[in-house]
């Protein structure tokens, strides 16, 4: 008989306990659910509602089920749905009517809120530590680059040179915001559920502030009903996560181009790829590429769970369990892809000389000249113009903007003068760009200090 068997006249198919069961995947709530219960029976003891002796018999005997699990030796039922009853469960079977006062004002309602919370404090934590392993190992490189030029890009076309380092701090700025947003996120979800019971609150003296405190929670959650009806911190949650692995895809695909035998910018180490089964000379970007791909299946996890959510009247539905495989899935796919990036940007090798040669496109430099035009006075648009004719004029000619004469140039620029010829030098055009957050290398050093220093703490 199941635990809520006591108005049911006959056990429940064997379909049923499939359909319904969330054992198979709700078990890593584990220690989390056992927490929850030790500090909710210290609190119970505490206002007098069962025996001191019976809370601590509880409790030790909730460490002897988790050091059970640790070792594997726990044997998990499906017939007893989920993680929640299968404790309570080995409870009983152990400590008999003492152990059936565990679930004593509380609901699994309440009780999956508080475990999932739990858990998520403790995940929040985990992956901005490890997306703070990417980012060091991003910076490490970048400290090396601060000096190697490569085209930037827009449309995937040549832009404008900039340094690498810049480049690869961009992505240091992403995921220092998917950081904070982790961090955001777990100030919101870092509230107690319990003692909501299944809707209503209860009309036992429970203190919910000492759970709190006990689970070191910021608080109680003021409201029973939304204690157990939102999953908005899983949402959350996973939007940071889908970010995450936004921006860590980006990155997989500027390595894709980069490694590929037209840019060949960089070598990632063989360690970090894979050959195939049929061309002997392949190294494929693998890692890389399922980064990208990966990314597909986190994006449908917080799909998932919006659509799961938007249709379910107040308060706890039985849809809601279907908040986890995905949000377990996706915490394990970006700490996956977090792991992995870390040491594999740290083994690229970068081929300077290849991106200074593709650097050296002197149209890169265009825009110099049109704001060199600026400083002599002439009107932004009208230099854009000119310059612009400048290029369309070499193009005809058959040659580079740094082969033409003055005089070819002053065709189209008429206030050209000597020193305009020096400006598609690379270097130089780097090297000006000294704005604030602009790619000079005297700007990006700055830039890779303050990094080294902000990351060295959590
Ligand atoms: N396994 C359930 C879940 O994850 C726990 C809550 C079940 N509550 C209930 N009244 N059936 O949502």
């Amino acid at each position: 008989m199941a635990m809520w068997g006591g108005r049911f006249e006959k056990g429940t198919d064997a379909l049923v306990a499939k359909f319904t069961e969330s054992i198979s995947y709700d078990r890593r709530l584990y220690p989390h659910d056992i927490r929850g219960s030790q500090a909710h029976v210290k609190m119970l003891a505490k206002v007098g509602i069962i025996a001191k002796a019976e809370a601590e018999a509880i409790r030790r005997e909730l460490d002897r089920i988790k050091a059970r699990i640790d070792r594997g030796e726990f044997e998990f039922k499906e017939s007893l749905e989920d993680i929640h009853m299968n404790i309570e469960a080995a409870l009983i079977e152990k400590l008999g009517p003492v152990g059936a006062k565990v679930h004593t004002g509380r609901s699994r309602n309440d009780q999956v809120a508080t475990d999932e919370r739990l858990y998520l404090r403790a995940e929040a934590d985990e992956v901005r530590e490890l997306a703070r392993g990417l980012q060091k190992s991003l910076v490490a490189l970048a400290a090396k680059h601060t000096g190697t030029i490569l085209p930037g890009f827009t449309h995937l076309q040549h832009a404008q040179p900039v340094v690498f380092a810049h480049h690869l701090l961009a992505y240091v700025e992403m995921l220092e915001r998917d950081r904070s947003r982790l961090a955001d996120c777990r100030e919101r979800l870092d509230w107690l559920p319990l003692g909501a019971g299944a809707i209503a609150g209860s009309t036992l003296p429970l203190d919910r502030e000492f759970v709190a405190r006990e689970l070191r929670f910021k608080g109680a959650l003021r409201n029973s009903m939304d204690a157990v009806a939102d999953r908005d911190y899983v949402v959350e949650f996973l939007s940071a996560l889908a970010l995450i692995a936004m921006h860590t895809s980006r990155l997989a695909e500027d390595l894709i181009l980069w490694s590929s035998q037209e840019f060949t910018f960089i070598e990632l180490d063989d360690a970090f790829c894979t050959g195939s089964s049929l061309m002997p000379q392949k190294k494929n970007p693998d890692v890389a590429e399922l980064t990208r791909g990966k990314t597909g299946r986190v994006y449908g996890h917080l799909i998932a769970m919006l659509t799961t959510l938007k249709g379910l009247p107040l308060t706890y539905n039985r849809d809601m369990q279907e908040d986890k495989q995905g949000l377990f899935d996706a915490i394990d796919t970006v700490k996956l892809i977090l792991a992995t990036l870390a040491p594999m940007m740290a083994g690229a090798k970068v081929n300077g000389k290849n991106m200074a040669a593709a650097a050296a496109d002197p149209a890169l430099m265009a825009t110099d000249l049109a704001e060199w035009l600026v400083c002599q006075g002439v009107p932004f648009r009208d230099a854009h113009h000119m310059v612009g004719r400048f290029v369309g004029d070499c193009k005809k000619r058959g040659i580079g903007l740094d082969q033409a004469t003055l005089k070819q140039m002053r065709a189209a620029i008429p206030a050209a003068k000597p020193e305009c010829l020096k400006m598609f030098d690379p270097r130089r055009s780097v090297e000006a760009r000294t704005t604030l957050g602009g790619t000079a290398p005297s700007q990006v050093k700055k830039q890779v200090a303050f990094w080294q220093k902000a990351l060295k703490t959590p």
